[in-house]
């Protein structure tokens, strides 16, 4: 008998930040290490339109406002990564929300102080994947 773990795509954000302060290549560079594959890239922006599909669940928030601000302030880099359990697993290596409080080895937790521009977006289940993955990659076969 052979086990085998799901082969996975999610949907990665490098947000404006991490563009502004030229750390592209080290991000997409950690993933990469790490044995991920890039199926998909582009450098655009988010409108607002866009940010409000892409953080339907954060919409009615208090931090919404000023995170739509940020993220629409400025190009950002969006890839669908490819590999084993690629949707835990680009988590792990992004690390916790707050860059204050996120474990040292992850890119938060070693590249950003702020619980807003925290550098990477992630999606964070199989649904919230493929819904990211849609939205941002329609042609994607
Ligand atoms: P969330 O989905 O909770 O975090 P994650 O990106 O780790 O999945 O929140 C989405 C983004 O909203 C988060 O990356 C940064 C921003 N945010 C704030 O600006 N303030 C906050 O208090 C929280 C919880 C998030
Ligand atoms: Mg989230």
């Amino acid at each position: 008998m052979t086990t085998s773990t799901p082969v996975e795509r999610t949907l990665v954000l490098i947000k404006p930040d991490a563009v502004r302060r030229g750390l592209v290549g080290e991000i997409l560079g950690r993933f990469e290490r790490k044995g991920l594959t890039i199926e998909a890239m582009v450098l655009r922006g988010m409108d607002a339109a866009l940010a409000d599909q892409h953080y339907a669940e954060h919409v009615d928030k208090g931090f919404y406002p000023p995170l739509k601000d940020f993220m629409t302030g400025g190009p950002l880099v969006a890839a669908v990564l490819v590999g084993d359990q690629a949707i835990e697993v680009v988590r792990t290596l992004t690390g916790a929300t707050d860059g204050r409080k996120a474990a040292p080895g992850t890119i938060r937790g070693d590249l950003s102080l702020s619980n807003r521009e925290n550098l990477v977006h992630a999606s964070d289940s199989a649904d919230s994947a493929k819904r990211e993955i849609t939205l941002w990659f329609p042609d994607l076969p």
